[in-house]
C-alpha cells in the first residue's frame, strides 16, 4: 500500500524525497545532473544537422539526400575509376602484345594472371573448382592432360567458343554416339570394349576373355576418335584413354555406362560475355597454371 508522504529533503544526499513509498522504501527525486542533460541536448542538435546534411530518412521510393550530396555509391565509383585509370598501361600493354612477349615479362605475367584468376573464380570456378582441379564431368585444367589442347592459341579458341555449344556456331563439336543406347552395340560388346578400355591405362579387368574381345571392338568403333592406340585425338575432341585421367570416372561401371549412353559436357561460350583482353587473362592464367604447351 502506497502512503502519504509531504516532500521532504534527504540529509544525505540534500535531493528532495518522492512523496510516496513502496514497502516502506522511498525514491529520491535527483535531478539528471546538468553534463548530461547537456551532452543529450547536444548529441540530439548533431543528429538534427547530420540528417539535414548528409543522406537520412528512408521515405517509399527514396532517402533524404541531405544538402552536403555525400554518396558512397559514388565515392566507389570514383575508386573504381581511379583503379581503371591506374591499370590502363599495363592493359593496354597485354592487349597490345602477343601471348610469347606477355609471358616474357615477368611484371605482366603477374599482372595477367592476377586479373585471370579472378577473372576464373567469377566465370569459370562453378564448373572447373575454385582451385581449377575440376570434377566428374568437368576437366581439370591443372594438369597437363588435354581432350582439346592446352597451348595459347588452343586454349583461347576453347574458351571463346566453348565445346558443345548451342549458342556458339563456332563451337568445338565432337558426339560420342551412344553404342549402347542406339543399338549399335550389344550389351555384351559394350561391357567387353569398357573391359579393354580400362585395360588401356593398366587396370587388370575383372574378365581377361572380355577384354579380349572389347579389343576387336574398339578397333572397329572406337578409334576414329581415340586413336588406335586409346591415346585420344584432339582434333575430334576424343580423350586420352590410356593415362587413367577421366573426365568422368575409371570406374568399370561408369565407363560401360559412357559407353552405352555419353554424357555430352557443355563448355560455355564465353566469347559474347566476356571481352578480348578478359579471355586473354583467362588464357595466360589457365596456361600458367601448369599445365600449358
Ligand atoms: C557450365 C560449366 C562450365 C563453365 C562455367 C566453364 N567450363 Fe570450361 N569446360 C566445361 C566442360 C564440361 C568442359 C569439357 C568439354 C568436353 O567434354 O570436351 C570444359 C572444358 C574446358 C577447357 C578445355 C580443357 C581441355 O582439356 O581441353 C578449358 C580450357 C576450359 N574449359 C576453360 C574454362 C574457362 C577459362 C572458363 C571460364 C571462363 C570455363 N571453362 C567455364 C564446363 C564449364
Ligand atoms: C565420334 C567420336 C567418338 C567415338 C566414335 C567414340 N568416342 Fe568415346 N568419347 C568421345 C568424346 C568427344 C568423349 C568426351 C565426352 C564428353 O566430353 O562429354 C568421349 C569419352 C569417352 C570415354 C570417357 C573418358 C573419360 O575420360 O571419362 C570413354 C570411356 C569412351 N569415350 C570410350 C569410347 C569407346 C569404348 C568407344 C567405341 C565403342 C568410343 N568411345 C567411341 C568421342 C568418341
Amino acid at each position: 500500500m502506497a502512503e502519504n508522504r509531504k516532500y521532504e529533503i534527504d540529509p544525505v544526499t540534500g535531493s528532495p524525497i518522492h512523496p510516496y513509498s513502496w514497502d516502506g522504501i522511498g525514491e529520491l527525486e535527483t535531478p539528471p545532473p546538468r553534463w548530461w542533460v547537456l551532452t543529450y541536448a547536444v548529441c540530439f542538435l548533431f543528429a538534427v544537422g547530420w540528417w539535414v546534411a548528409y543522406p537520412a530518412w528512408p521515405y517509399i521510393a527514396g532517402y533524404t539526400k541531405g544538402v552536403l550530396g555525400f554518396s558512397t555509391r559514388a565515392d566507389v565509383a570514383e575508386q573504381i575509376a581511379a583503379a581503371k585509370a591506374a591499370q590502363a598501361p599495363m592493359n593496354d600493354k597485354l592487349a597490345a602484345l602477343d601471348y610469347a612477349a606477355i609471358a616474357a615479362d615477368p611484371e605482366l605475367m603477374h599482372f595477367a594472371t592476377a586479373g585471370g584468376k579472378a577473372l576464373f573464380g567469377e566465370n569459370c570456378a562453378q564448373c572447373h573448382g575454385s582451385g581449377a582441379a575440376g570434377n566428374v564431368g568437368y576437366p581439370n585444367l591443372l594438369d597437363d592432360d588435354w581432350v582439346w589442347g592446352g597451348d595459347y592459341a588452343t586454349l583461347q579458341t576453347t574458351i571463346e567458343h566453348g565445346v558443345r555449344s548451342t549458342v556458339d556456331a563456332d563451337s568445338r563439336q565432337s558426339q560420342m554416339p551412344a553404342f549402347g543406347k542406339d543399338a549399335m552395340l550389344t550389351r555384351e560388346q559394350v561391357d567387353d570394349v569398357g573391359a579393354y578400355v580400362l585395360t588401356l591405362s593398366g587396370t587388370a579387368p575383372a574378365d581377361a576373355a572380355a577384354a579380349d574381345r572389347g579389343k576387336a571392338v574398339f578397333a572397329d568403333n572406337c578409334v576414329a576418335c581415340h586413336g588406335d592406340t586409346g591415346a585420344g585425338l584432339r582434333e575430334l575432341g576424343g580423350p586420352n584413354l590410356t593415362d587413367g585421367i577421366w573426365l568422368y570416372s575409371g570406374d568399370p561401371k561408369a565407363v560401360a555406362a559412357q559407353i552405352w549412353n555419353p554424357r555430352h559436357g557443355v563448355m560455355p561460350a564465353w566469347a559474347g560475355r566476356l571481352d578480348p583482353l578478359a579471355i586473354k587473362k583467362l588464357v595466360l592464367y589457365v596456361h600458367d597454371l601448369g599445365g600449358g604447351e
